[in-house]
């Protein structure tokens, strides 16, 4: 059995940024809590809960004057933002840098006077972020059939959740183009999703199984796998190594390996691990090639 690792797996730029700075936090010995789940990864966020940094909510604010507390990767709108300062002592920005340049060109649409679409996920608090930074009209668009019901429009300007995938930018950008004038576009997916879904996309087509690693409540990690599903792949999520099972791989010759941007190292090699075993398992004498990349 020959098992590849795909490239850009794991932790993006922000999510290792993020890590960090509650990492650190940890060394100076300080508590804190972060607004909503830090990434969504339950076993990250178990391990910082361990540490003493705690996820809460927004009504969690109430009870008590709290001392540090994280604004999460996905970032937040500017009203929620003040709500916190007026409530916490120490506000710690842990939004990623390309989240906050959304953020910013949704401002100076808005000042333009443009309606503004988010091609994104309407529930998802990146985008829930950037519509609160829009102050004009703004609409959020997920897919084909919600592009198909925008009214027509004059103007208008498009930025993209960035962890989307560039099919579905391009499914709705053909019928935005179709309803009125798109005057900017700002592709903002970001440079690492589109790396790590093009890594896995590539992976998947040459192999039998392909194992996606990542908290069944990340965006990016779902892409992924509906991504190599339809490369053909027989795709299972997990989110740990304990969920793999032996009879996955029965007849199978070459497995793929790859994870979303907030799946730790120390789980993809819990999984690589796991797969040397099992293919042992089916020859003892086979050697397990394992190569990052393709
Ligand atoms: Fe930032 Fe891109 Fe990661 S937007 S949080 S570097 S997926």
């Amino acid at each position: 059995m020959k098992i590849y690792i795909a490239d850009y797996s794991g932790f993006c730029f922000g999510v290792k940024r993020a890590v960090g700075i509650l990492e650190n936090m940890v060394k100076n010995g300080e508590e804190a809590y972060t607004l909503g789940p830090i990434i969504h990864n339950p076993q990250v966020v178990e391990y910082f809960t361990q540490k003493g940094i705690k996820p809460i909510e927004l009504n969690d604010l109430d009870s008590e004057r709290k001392r540090n507390v994280v604004i999460r990767t996905h970032g937040i709108e500017p009203g929620l933002e003040k709500l916190l300062k007026d409530k916490v002592i120490n506000v710690i920005d842990a939004t990623c840098p390309f989240v906050k340049r959304v953020h910013k060109i949704a401002e100076e649409i808005s000042k333009k006077g443009l309606m503004l679409i988010i091609i994104g996920e309407k529930d998802h608090p990146e985008v829930i972020g950037i519509k609160g930074h829009c102050f004009g009209k703004c609409v959020v668009v997920e897919n084909k059939s919600e592009a198909e019901k925008v009214d027509n429009f004059d103007k208008a300007a498009v930025v993209v959740q960035t962890t989307q995938t560039q099919e579905n930018v391009d499914k709705i950008m053909e019928i935005l183009n179709q309803k009125g004038e798109i005057v900017e576009f700002y592709n903002t997916r970001c440079d690492a999703t589109a790396k790590r879904q093009d890594a896995a996309k590539k992976l998947a087509k040459m192999v039998d199984v392909m194992l996606v690693i990542g908290g069944k409540n990340s965006a990016n990690t779902n892409k992924l796998a509906v991504i190599c599903e339809k490369e053909g792949a027989r795709v299972y999520h997990i989110e740990t190594a304990e969920e793999i099972k032996k009879d996955w791989f029965k007849e199978t010759d070459k497995v793929g390996i790859t994870a979303g941007a907030s799946t730790p190292d120390w789980i993809i090699k819990e999984v690589v691990n796991k797969m040397e075993e099992i293919a042992k398992q089916f020859d003892e004498n086979h050697e397990t090639e394992i190569r990052k990349g393709l």
